[in-house]
């Protein structure tokens, strides 16, 4: 891992939940101080059991829509990684004034503690949903489409905060746009859950799964070890980053179906899957164009599809799942 200053302090928003938890994990590793605000409505607190008894590590249960909350937490703090927010973009067409308060308003209150209380760096969680109905592949920061669903819109307002606390205010952003993140301790287990989650949940437990469409959508699923590396490494940045915006994935495409026939011959499962209507607001294909990111940010992403999954089906065979 690159270095930071001995001491160096983060404030993880998010840090119970399934990409938090891998940067928290990865942190204290290195002997960093560390900050989790979470308030476990998305989050397990099995996901942070493991660090309470480190010296270095600090839990704060609160919410970032309470604006003291976070200027609380955000005392002290170097560096904050803020991937806080209420995911799922089918959800969000059914609730959108919930994802509003928590994705735009909890995002802003954030960005004024952190520039009130003079933090280094903000990293935030950004979303390839940003990209709405741009068929261009692979997509490219700049040529965005309109936005599909209340979700995509929220992170998107996000963005648009970001670099105006930068240009304005002068506080140091860099926001990531993740591709279908997927690892250990995602949430397997919530009608909500992502695709790679719940496909493995359900063979497991020798459910049949459900693919929405045909199974020839396609995804750039990004291992969660490199969505960490990318955040370390925007902390790092040089300030010419600073006000931007990068696409954060693996750079390449795998269909459901593909996806699919991966998980299942790993768990040695015979299952056939069940092919259901398309779902509102998904969009057909999606792969990212991740030069800037290399470019700017040195990100170098390690783990493709076929090793990622081992090691997540793995991971969930030894921790979660009990069929
Ligand atoms: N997983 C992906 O594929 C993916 C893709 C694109 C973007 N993202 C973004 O990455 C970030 C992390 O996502 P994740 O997959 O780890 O999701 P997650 O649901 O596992 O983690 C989100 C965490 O935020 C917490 N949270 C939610 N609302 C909160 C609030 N009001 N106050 C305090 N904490 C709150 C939840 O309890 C949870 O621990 C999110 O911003 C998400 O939008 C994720």
């Amino acid at each position: 891992m690159k270095k930071f200053l001995k001491h160096t302090h983060f404030l993880v928003t998010g840090g119970a939940g399934f990409i938090g938890s891998n940067l928290v994990e990865e942190l204290l590793k290195n002997n960093y101080r560390v900050t989790v605000l979470d308030n476990l409505s998305t989050g397990k607190i099995e996901n942070i059991k493991p660090f309470m008894d480190n010296p270095n590590f600090k839990f704060i249960k609160g919410d970032i829509r309470n604006l003291d909350v976070c200027l609380k937490a955000c005392e002290n703090i170097d560096y904050l990684l803020h991937q806080a927010a209420i995911g799922s973009v089918s959800r969000s067409l059914e609730e959108p004034i919930l994802y509003n308060d928590i994705n735009i308003n909890g995002t802003l209150n954030i960005m004024y503690a952190a520039q009130n209380k003079k933090v280094k760096k903000v990293v935030y969680a950004s979303s390839s949903s940003v990209y709405g109905d741009t068929e261009t592949l692979p997509k490219i920061e700049g040529n965005e489409g309109q936005l599909l669903s209340p979700y995509a819109l929220t992170k998107k307002v996000d963005e648009m905060y970001a670099s105006m606390f930068y240009e304005i205010y002068k506080l140091p952003t860099i926001g990531l746009r993740y591709f279908n993140v997927y690892g250990p301790k995602q949430n397997e287990k919530s009608i909500y859950s992502a695709v790679i989650p719940s496909f493995i949940n359900k063979l497991i437990n020798n459910e049949q799964v459900t693919i929405n469409g045909d199974g020839e959508s396609s995804r750039d699923f990004t291992y969660v070890s490199d969505v960490v590396k990318a955040n370390i490494n925007a902390c790092l940045a040089s300030s010419k980053c600073n006000g931007k915006i990068y696409n954060i994935a693996y750079g390449d495409q795998t269909t459901l179906n593909d996806l699919y026939y991966n998980i299942r011959a790993l768990l040695k499962k015979e299952l056939k899957p069940i092919y259901g209507p398309f779902r509102k607001g998904d969009i057909r294909h999606s792969k990212a164009d991740i030069s800037k990111a290399k470019k700017e940010l040195d990100y170098r992403p390690t783990t493709n599809i076929s090793l990622g999954l081992e090691k997540t089906v793995n991971w969930y065979l030894q921790n979660q799942i009990k069929p």
